[in-house]
């Protein structure tokens, strides 16, 4: 039973101010933190800030879940949309409501003695996602460096998290070296990728020519992906890099290309959030070699991941939990997928807590990759908690 709930704002790792809920019951403990975007989708749940958010929930929303049970995650969050009574979230703030929602998960947990992905994923949570790191980037992230959002490494080779996590962290201090040789190394993202003022396709040698030397090292496959977060390039007419300017067919096919020539295994966002047909284009092409997965177009939304399904635009899904608001809702779009044959993502937001709480999740649902960047105190807070997941399993 819940007894207590606090809410309180603290820092996000832009300085930014975001939520912590704090939920205590009889017999447990529960304290999760929203995050925040930069290249956040159109159709996400409506963020409010946050001390307004909270003092309104502390009046409208906190004697109402007092005493309900936070073993019934389900009712919980149907609590917390009757509450809300908007579709998005608008009311209550997504922000609180994705603080709440994963509170009372790990407060159940806790009070059950229970590890959250051992609570949420049951006996059969027998395996960690594999970290997909951010290496390299620009976009909405860091100006004046790369048009592509995010380039991104996987060390599809590895044995398990564990490992994976050693070699990103290589790769990452692997560019770092060769950026400095270049004289064109700069500061980092914010996600701690680093942001040179590069183009794309010198980012795609730099990047490649450090996945070599560390498979070398390693004797592992290491493979790269992207995220284009295509949404902020759009105009409404073309596709704007720093170096070219792309219409519609022109972009699916220099993605399409850029599959095969850097033999990528990940693409995020290669077009803007309503162009379901280009995303099915490019899908039909490439779906045997590599994920094509949607953010700002699913949005961790039932119905839009429908929509997806529908038209055949993606192979897989990224999942955001403050996206939409709720742990169940995060689950309804990942049981979705999985259905459906697609896979699945655990992501973090560019602007981050030390709240590892996605660790647990990405293990629990059985995501294929967890996506939270290779360095940064914000960053490595989920990745050590997978490495600790990992050595429970
Ligand atoms: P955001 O970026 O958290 O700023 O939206 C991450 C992403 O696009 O995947
Ligand atoms: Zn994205």
């Amino acid at each position: 039973t819940i007894e207590e709930i606090t809410l309180r704002t603290i820092l996000d790792s832009r300085g930014n101010e975001t939520v912590e809920a704090d939920i205590y019951t009889s017999r447990g403990f529960g304290r999760a933190a929203a995050p925040g975007g930069a290249s956040t989708g159109t159709y996400e749940a409506k963020v409010r800030p946050p001390r307004e958010a909270i003092e309104n929930a502390r009046e409208h929303l906190i004697p109402s879940l007092i005493g309900e049970d936070a073993c019934d995650q389900i009712t919980f969050d149907a609590l917390l949309r009757e509450i809300d009574g908007t579709p998005d979230f608008r009311s209550i703030g997504a922000n609180v409501a994705v603080a709440l929602s994963l509170a009372c998960a790990k407060a159940a947990a806790s009070s059950l003695d229970l590890e959250l992905f051992r609570y949420l994923g049951g006996a059969f949570a027998s395996e960690t996602p594999l970290p997909l790191g951010n290496i390299i980037g620009g976009g909405a992230h860091a100006p004046n460096a790369t048009s592509i959002q995010e380039f991104l490494v996987v060390a599809t080779g590895a044995s398990g998290a564990t490992e994976a996590v050693f070699v990103n962290a290589a790769v990452h201090k692997t560019v770092k070296k060769i950026l400095q040789a270049q004289g064109k190394l700069t500061g980092k993202g914010d996600e701690g990728a680093w942001a040179p003022a590069i183009t794309d396709a010198e980012a795609f040698e730099v990047l490649g020519e450090a996945i070599g030397i560390v498979s070398d090292e390693t004797n592992l496959e290491i493979r790269m992906g992207i995220d284009m977060a295509a949404s902020e390039l759009w105009d409404g007419e073309h596709y704007r890099y720093r170096d070219a300017v792309r219409n519609r067919d022109d972009q699916i096919t220099y993605v399409a290309d850029l599959v095969d020539r850097y033999n990528l295994v990940y693409v995020e966002d290669p077009f803007f959030e309503e162009d379901f047909e280009a995303f099915a284009d490019l899908t039909a092409s490439v779906q045997d070699r590599c994920l094509v997965c949607g953010d700002d177009l699913f949005v961790t939304n039932v119905e839009r991941i429908i929509q997806g399904i529908e038209t055949g635009a993606a192979n897989c899904v990224l999942i955001k939990p403050n996206q939409i608001g709720t742990l169940t809702d995060t689950f309804e779009a990942i049981r979705l997928a999985d259905e459906n044959g697609l896979e699945t993502v655990m992501s973090h937001r560019s602007g981050e807590t030390t709240d590892a709480t996605i660790a647990h999740l990405g293990t629990a649902f059985g995501c294929i990759f967890l996506k939270t960047g290779v360095v940064g105190g914000e960053r490595i807070a989920k990745l050590n908690e997978l490495i600790r997941i990992e050595e429970l399993i």
